[in-house]
């Protein structure tokens, strides 16, 4: 007995089956599975924000979500399309302009936490984006270019939308 179960999981628009354990986490199907590398381990343990994934547009860290929890439902990662929705795409480049990567590992989480703070709340104050923040651990940036690529692709996104 290999204890596999095989299911299928929508990631990106895309389905993928895999089989796999019943306790492999989301994280570690996307990373070894899937080979989708741009979701990060750091702490393994929901501390720091890295693995965020959107889960039905919700943000959540994937080191702690059972990938089969996720059967069913519509995952987007850092690697996900951005036609018909331009909001990964700007945002990510309002990392780059604003300075906001330095060593990269925390961007990944950033950016799908904010292109879910956006979706929810498309203009938020720096208070409201340092609270989106919070599990969203970065060692180099001191979180001021962060909070400003935030900033800035908030009104990229509002002249996306004619506003
Ligand atoms: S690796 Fe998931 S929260 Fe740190
Ligand atoms: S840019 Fe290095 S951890 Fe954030």
């Amino acid at each position: 007995m290999n204890n596999l179960i095989t299911i299928s999981l929508s990631i990106n628009g895309v389905l993928e089956e895999v089989s796999i354990q019943p306790w492999r986490t989301l994280l570690e199907v996307l990373r070894e599975t899937l080979a989708l590398t741009g979701t990060k381990r750091s702490c393994g343990e929901g501390q720091c924000g890295a693995c965020t994934v959107l889960i039905d547009g919700k943000a959540v860290n994937s080191c702690l979500y059972l990938a089969v929890e996720a059967e069913g439902k519509n995952i987007l990662t850092i690697e996900g399309p951005i036609e018909g929705d331009p909001a990964l795409g700007i945002i990510q480049q309002s990392f780059v302009s604003k300075g906001a990567i330095q060593c990269g590992f925390c961007t990944p989480g950033m950016v799908i936490a904010t292109k879910s703070l956006l979706a929810e709340n498309p203009k938020p104050s720096e208070d409201e984006i340092r609270g989106a923040l919070v599990g969203h651990l970065c060692r180099c940036t001191g979180y001021v270019q962060i909070v400003e690529a935030i900033q800035d692709a908030a009104s990229r996104l509002e002249q996306e939308r004619g506003g």
